[in-house]
């Protein structure tokens, strides 16, 4: 199938470019910031590891809401994919996405006025399946087929939440909750559901909402819909709660192997058996998503505390 006038931009670019216009229209932007709790409701107390903070409505937008209230957790699927860049070779003209399986994803860009090719795929649940650093190279591998010759620039890897009925969030955390707002599940169409999620959001806020609002609403008659598939979930997650605390004695052929370290393995959230995640050496819970450095620090929502030293 082809797409005419489909659009290619680089997300930092266009980040700057969003935070600038905020900043213009008298918005104050702070990073490095971490919430780690919010209270109330006239005004909500948000606690940061920075003081307190206090607002007439907070827009929870960490992809998993950091508060457990609303249960979210139970309802999203935390994926992760990845992505290589390659040089020395010339990549193809437009943005290109396989039908079969194993998927790939093709995109081209720039740097220092050379050509570089973008090869992307191998997503899979958070701190499940082979060991990260397989993903990697399967795409590696695959380019060397494809492209003999491609010169590898960079490798990474990135994180967000698929919904059980594929649409994002965007709405209350929980039923008549005006104050507390959440946006997340963007199923890796974040460029798309992201900036859906941000126009219901603000319509909510200025009493000028889309038409097509009550399809993001968490707390609508879809959920209905879609909780055979969320209970699936809850069930795999089950399954991983238990395996994850029995791998290190029944053995296991998966994650990549583990560094000398000194934090624990339990994760904050709600205790998951975070796993070794070689390619980014973080730990990463198979549970909700939860990410942390190799030091216990926190990457990823919904944990917002680190892992306990040893
Ligand atoms: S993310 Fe929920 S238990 Fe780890």
């Amino acid at each position: 199938m082809r797409l005419d006038d489909q659009v290619q931009t680089d997300p930092v670019a266009l980040t700057t470019a969003l935070t600038d216009a905020a900043r213009a229209q008298g918005a104050t932007v702070h990073e490095g910031v971490r919430v780690l709790g919010a209270s109330g409701s006239g005004p909500v107390r948000l606690r940061t590891d920075a003081g307190e903070v206090t607002a007439g409505t907070v827009v929870l937008a960490t992809g998993m809401p950091i508060l457990d209230r609303g249960g979210f957790f139970t309802r999203m699927e935390p994926r992760r994919s990845y992505l290589v860049s390659f040089r020395g070779v010339l990549p193809p003209d437009g943005m290109f996405l396989s039908a079969d399986q194993p998927s790939r994803s093709l995109r081209a860009a720039e740097r220092d006025g050379e050509p570089l090719l973008l090869v992307g795929g191998e997503g899979h649940v958070t701190g499940r399946g082979a060991a990260e650093s397989t993903h990697l190279d399967r795409l590696r591998d695959w380019t060397a087929r494809h492209w003999p010759g491609a010169l590898e620039t960079h490798a990474w890897s990135a994180q967000d939440h698929g919904t059980a009925h594929g649409l994002p969030f965007a709405g209350p955390l929980l039923p008549g909750a005006e104050h507390l707002l959440v946006a997340g599940g963007y199923s890796k169409w974040g460029f798309t559901n992201g900036v859906a999620a941000a126009m219901a959001l603000a319509g909510r806020l200025t009493g000028r909402q889309p038409g097509w609002v009550d399809l993001l609403e968490p707390w609508r008659g879809r959920e209905l819909a879609g909780a055979g598939e969320a209970l699936r979930l809850n069930a795999t997650v089950g399954v991983h709660l238990v395996g994850g605390w029995l791998r290190p004695l029944l053995g296991g052929p998966d994650a990549g192997a583990e560094p000398r370290h000194d934090v624990s393995r339990v994760c904050t959230h709600l205790g998951g058996a975070v796993r070794w995640n070689d390619a980014e050496r973080s730990w990463d819970c198979p549970l909700h998503g939860s990410r942390f450095a190799e030091d216990g620090s926190v990457l990823d929502a919904p944990a917002t505390c680190g892992l306990r030293r040893v």
